[in-house]
């Protein structure tokens, strides 16, 4: 999901002439190795999306699901939720490369919008491939292979457009903000993506963070008005739905992520108060994307949102 963000650092281009030679390749592969690099609402907000989803479908939706990508596993959705992120970065991938977010031409943090017509773009977005892949799904004139395909995007798209950063065009999302973070040279959109997220789940697997963001759920804990949650959801008109969902996230750029400007972020450690003062908006959009993505496969398979 990150927009620019690579998946490893030549560490050359930040520490040039001090490291040898054979070190710097010894470092790169080091680094390229390291899976979670690549990747954003990085592996564990993908998952815990996912694990929270899949309590809260049907058993109709759950064997729907586990048939059009042939797994029985326990962690079926889990497993599948980060592909797209792969994917992209593969030759015969890169066009869903713009698939992951909405650009909004926005200027926060005084005025945040979303508008389609504006931010989507020619290539597509993360708006319209929700509203693509749902429709595929809803077909059954739809080949095995292209259904196949449309789980595993529906699974991660609807993840990356509960991400704020994913619904912001400025500085390619925050990837162009340098930001530092429990001592490390990051940018804004990874943190996000990442560094907020595992700091959040404190060493908890995805599946256990998922169990505790459920019953927190369940309990209404948090402040959260979860019946709002699925205010205007409908498959009767997808396209209003997924905007509403891309308004709302884009809305805590203005409110949250950048509330107090570039500047502000790029002062000091943002593990410390930045992240007391906002990871309330990494903890609500995790929770509010799993809860929408379990009802939203259930309408698909059962019309009805609850399982
Ligand atoms: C998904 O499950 C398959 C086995 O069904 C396993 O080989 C693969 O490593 C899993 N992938 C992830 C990302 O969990
Ligand atoms: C919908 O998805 C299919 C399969 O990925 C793709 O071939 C097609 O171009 C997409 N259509 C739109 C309108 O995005
Ligand atoms: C951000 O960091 C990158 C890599 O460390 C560097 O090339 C770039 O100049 C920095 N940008 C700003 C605005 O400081
Ligand atoms: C979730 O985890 C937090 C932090 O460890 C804890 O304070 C909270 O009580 C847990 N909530 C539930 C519902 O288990
Ligand atoms: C969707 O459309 C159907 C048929 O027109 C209608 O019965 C239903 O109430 C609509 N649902 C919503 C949530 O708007
Ligand atoms: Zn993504």
């Amino acid at each position: 999901m990150s927009l620019g963000s690579v998946a490893c650092v030549d560490p050359a281009t930040s520490d040039s002439d001090t490291m040898s030679a054979t070190l710097r390749v010894v470092t790169i592969l080091l680094l390229c190795s390291l899976p979670e690099l690549a990747t954003a609402w990085g592996d564990l907000g993908h998952e815990t999306i996912a694990w929270i989803a899949q309590s809260y479908v049907s058993s109709t939706t759950a064997s729907a699901i586990k048939d059009i990508l042939g797994l029985t596993q326990s962690d079926y959705m889990a497993n599948v939720s980060t592909w797209a992120d792969t994917y992209r970065y593969t030759s015969g991938g890169r066009w869903s490369a713009p698939l992951h977010f909405i650009d909004a031409n926005d200027s926060p943090p005084s005025s945040c919008s979303v508008e389609y017509s504006r931010d989507c773009g020619s290539t597509g977005c993360s708006i319209s491939a929700i509203v693509n892949y749902t429709s595929i799904l809803l077909d059954d004139e739809s080949s095995d292979t292209t259904r196949y395909d449309a789980m595993k995007f529906l699974i991660h798209f609807i993840g990356d457009l509960h991400q704020p950063l994913h619904d912001e065009a400025l500085d390619v999302g925050g990837n162009d903000i340098n930001v530092t973070y429990d001592g490390d040279h990051t940018n804004l959109h990874h943190i996000w993506d990442t560094e907020i997220v595992e700091q959040l789940a404190d060493g908890a697997s995805a599946e256990s963070f998922a169990k505790n963001l459920t019953a927190s759920i369940k309990a209404g804990s948090n402040g959260w008005d979860v019946n709002s949650w699925l205010d205007g959801t409908t498959l009767n008109d997808t396209l209003s739905t997924a905007i509403t969902w891309a308004k709302e996230a884009n809305g805590y750029v203005c409110s949250d992520v950048l509330s107090a400007g570039i500047d502000a972020v790029e002062k000091g450690d943002l593990s410390g108060s930045y992240y007391k003062a906002h990871f309330d908006v990494a903890r609500v959009q995790i929770a509010r994307a799993g809860y929408r993505l379990g009802a939203w496969l259930n309408l698909i398979f059962t019309g009805k949102t609850a399982g």
